[in-house]
């Protein structure tokens, strides 16, 4: 499996990956909705506060996950947010999400980030090593309509003690629908 960090030269095609594999799952509108949260991460956020590493088939991009800064007032530690990830309709069920997942979190190990968060359904994502978290482990930057879904892993060995403060995420973000 060939992966690639970074979306220079391909943030078009990242983005309309996301917009196949959402439209596929969820319908147009979402499709559309993903696609220009992507595309607005893609573009504004800056560069040591995101992180893009993408699957390639045939010199095409077939998955591509995204981590952004999220910062809490009164806590040090580096924490990422992991969010969205896409997998090629076409090519989903085969263990490339997955794979694309470990790949992200030992490059962002490596690259010093103590912990990330996502929001997403527990099933997949305990997969690759994420746990049901409260909101007193780590504020959510905006009201969660399904806290279940908030997860978190320590990239640094064991369970990461509660993030202090409140939080705050990438600008594309911050918008209720999204949470
Ligand atoms: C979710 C997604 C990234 C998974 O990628 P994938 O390459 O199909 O997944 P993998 O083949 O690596 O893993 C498949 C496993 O995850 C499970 N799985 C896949 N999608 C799932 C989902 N949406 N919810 C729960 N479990 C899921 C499968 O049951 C399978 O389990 P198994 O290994 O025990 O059989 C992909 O299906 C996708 O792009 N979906 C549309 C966009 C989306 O929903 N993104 C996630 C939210 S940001």
């Amino acid at each position: 499996m060939e992966f690639v960090s970074g979306h220079k030269g391909r943030t078009a095609e990242i983005t309309d990956l996301f917009a196949a594999s959402f439209t596929a799952s969820e319908g147009a509108d979402e499709g559309q909705t993903i696609a220009a949260l992507v595309r607005a991460l893609l573009t504004t956020v800056e560069e040591e506060d995101l992180f893009v590493f993408s699957v390639l088939e045939g010199g095409a991009v077939v998955a591509s996950i995204l981590f952004t800064r999220m910062r809490y007032d009164q806590d040090d530690r580096v924490v990422f947010l992991l969010s969205p990830v896409a997998v090629a309709p076409d090519q989903q069920g085969k263990g490339t999400g997955q794979a694309l997942l470990r790949h992200g979190l030992s490059q962002l190990k490596r690259d010093g980030v103590d912990i990330i968060l996502t929001y997403g359904d527990v099933n997949f994502y305990a997969k690759v090593g994420f746990r049901q978290i409260t909101e007193q482990e780590a504020a959510a930057p905006m009201p969660l309509s399904y806290p279940h879904g908030w997860l978190g892993q320590s990239l640094t060995g064991g369970a990461f003690a509660p993030l202090v403060g409140p939080a705050s995420c990438a600008a594309p973000f911050r918008k209720p629908e999204y949470w």
